[in-house]
């Protein structure tokens, strides 16, 4: 059975012997010279291999190792790869982990050009070089920031903010905390200004993966002490796009008033108030307010509750020293947060790449960027407290001990890692209370019942002709619906076998320009795509457009959905198999490798 998640820091797996001659070269030596680097890396990417730790013999040494030659492979080791680690019997098979180690902070005297740029732009984005690097601490003693939701603050908070936002757009351009050099780090760290240490040849990357949450929180935590220093407010507090309620879900007031420091002029035109959000949005539906309404409550519970009940369902795949490309992204990373870049963006007639929220690399030109991005934060506060037993931080060290870095308030370069950010309180600041519509907004099922009636009259259904057998994947989405029946694992299974292992449906070998919005819906048993509202919606996958290092763009994902909580609402948990609509909701192709479902623990 797939488990692809460990919650158990420094777990121990025991595994047969190794033949450690073929493999250990490559890693006797922690800190690599680049040539090693790149060939452990080849290593990493074709072959897993086990930890020089593991021994013939036993190890005196290496409590690892006991003396029949039996490795306990260290977990710090162990990166898990799509499929996951199946267990000691998979071990035998060469495909399932690799060795891994946290990702390092960038080097700053080799930052370059990004390598990752929409076509015809040019831009840099290194910051100002500094070697002095400090270590971050928490604060002893500091106020604490109350982060409000920013349809309901006051005119004086806006001012204030203004005040903040306007001062840190004069301060001196090389000054690494003037508005554009915070916007480039955005840019340095998702298109491709920094090569991985010891990987020079593999560009740092903090979408798509289990960093985008802790990246972003830290990115904040600085921009937001900036502020409050240029206004020598201590509790000054960033605003959230309070977007999971009905109240908050038009572009908040403050960023749309065209003299003040917080309007950006690039950005949807379509999308002014009143326009409301679309957490789930393509540029192929319009739907009524009340419709949108609903449906955007529905994308929070799916992406919140019912098909966040794992970490790395809600936190996106692993991401470690060596990782090559993104490997997938979590719940609220994929919808609403990549939904509202591009709801956000200028409409692609003025600028092609939908500068500045629809595209990496002018995200952060936009403060609207920070106020999306503070509720992205608040959902991973808020995801801890959904219930359920599973919903807790990464234990893993490859996620604790990523590293970053950044310039504080005092324009010192600070190293973070992600241990220190896991609890907003040890940064000093919360958010404001504010209700949560989403939280019990499980929807009724659209079509199933319907569907089954068919299927027990012998009907064949309208829609057969979309029909593909898995047999026939790799397929590629363009303007029509795909459909496909998927065996399940195991059908009827008690309410504690389900807390205990989710159902999740994996659709793999995803493959796309990651230059384009590229976006598609996930429906099971329902063949009509009737909107996000129903409970038949299992999730969306989609990409803020950006470019990697040349030839990388067409990397592989994997989009993978929790849905036990699903099938029960639609009545399908004691079928076999249940029917995948695939619905493409832009007009860019992508192929699909195929799909299948996991139970994972
Ligand atoms: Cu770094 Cu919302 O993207």
């Amino acid at each position: 059975m797939a488990s692809f998640f460990l919650t158990q820091p420094l777990m121990t797996t025991t595994i047969p012997t190794i033949s450690k001659a073929s493999l250990c070269p490559f890693f006797k030596n922690r800190s690599q010279t680049p040539s090693n680097a790149k060939r452990k890396n080849k290593v990493l990417s074709r072959r897993s291999s086990i930890s020089c730790m593991a021994r013939e013999g036993g190890d005196q040494k290496n409590p690892n190792i006991d003396s029949n030659g039996v490795g306990k492979l260290d977990r710090r080791n162990v990166l898990f790869g799509l499929g996951g680690l199946y267990g000691v019997a998979g071990l035998q098979g060469s495909e399932q982990f690799a060795i891994a180690e946290p990702l390092l902070p960038p080097d700053l005297s080799k930052c370059s050009t990004p390598s990752g740029l929409p076509q015809g732009i040019k831009t840099e984005c290194c910051p100002p070089f500094s070697d002095e690097i400090i270590d971050f601490k928490p604060p002893l003693r500091a106020p604490l920031r109350v982060r409000p939701a920013a349809h309901a603050v006051d005119s004086e908070y806006i001012a204030k903010y203004n005040e903040a936002t306007k001062r840190m757009r004069e301060l001196d351009e090389n000054d690494p905390r003037n508005f554009m050099q915070q916007a480039k780090v955005h840019c340095a760290y998702c298109n491709g200004s920094y090569d991985q240490v010891n990987y020079p040849e593999l560009d740092i990357q903090v979408h798509n993966s289990w960093l985008f949450f802790p990246f972003h929180r830290w990115y904040l935590h600085f921009y937001e002490k900036i502020l409050g220093k240029l206004i020598d407010d201590p509790t000054f507090a960033l605003p959230f796009w309070n977007w999971d309620h009905p109240s908050g879900m038009q572009m908040p007031a403050m960023f749309t008033n065209k003299s003040s420091a917080l309007y950006d002029e690039k950005r949807s035109n379509k999308h002014q108030p009143p326009s409301i959000v679309d957490l789930n949005f393509s540029t192929k539906d319009e739907k009524s307010y009340q419709e949108q309404v609903n449906e955007n409550l529905s994308v929070m519970y799916q992406s919140m509750v019912s098909g966040a009940k794992l970490p790395l369902l809600f936190f996106g795949e692993p991401y470690s020293q060596g990782s090559e490309k993104e490997p997938g992204a979590g719940t609220v990373e994929r919808t609403p947060h990549t939904a509202v870049h591009i709801w956000g963006g200028s409409e692609r007639n003025r600028e092609p790449n939908g500068e500045d929220m629809g595209n990496f690399y002018s995200a952060g030109r936009d403060p609207l960027f920070y106020c999306h991005h503070a509720n992205v934060d608040r959902m991973w506060n808020l995801w801890k407290t959904v219930g359920g037993p599973k919903r807790k931080d990464i234990k893993d060290p490859d996620f604790l001990d990523a590293a970053f870095l950044f310039y504080d308030e005092n324009a010192r370069l600070v190293r973070v890692k992600v241990r220190d950010c896991l609890d907003t309180k040890r940064l000093g600041y919360i958010y404001e209370d504010v209700p949560l519509p989403w939280l019990y907004k499980k929807q009724k099922p659209h079509k199933s019942k319907y569907l089954k009636m068919l299927k027990s009259l012998g009907v064949a259904r309208a829609s057969d002709a979309k029909r593909v057998a898995l047999s026939d994947f790799p397929v590629t989405l363009t303007d029509s619906m795909i459909t496909a029946v998927v065996q399940r694992p195991t059908k009827g299974r008690s309410k504690e076998e389900k807390e205990e292992e989710e159902e999740v449906l994996v659709i793999e070998g995803i493959e796309f320009d990651k230059e384009l919005a590229v976006k598609f819906d996930v429906y099971i048993n329902d063949e009509d795509a009737p909107g996000a509202d129903k409970s038949e919606f299992a999730g969306s996958f989609g990409n803020v457009p950006h470019k990697l290092k040349p030839g990388a763009q067409h990397s592989k994902v994997s989009l993978k959905l929790g849905i036990s909580d699903l099938l029960d609402d639609v009545g399908a948990d004691d079928d076999e198999s249940i029917i995948v609509a695939l619905v493409p909701k832009s007009n860019y192709p992508v192929t699909i490798g195929g799909i299948k479902i996991e139970l994972v623990s």
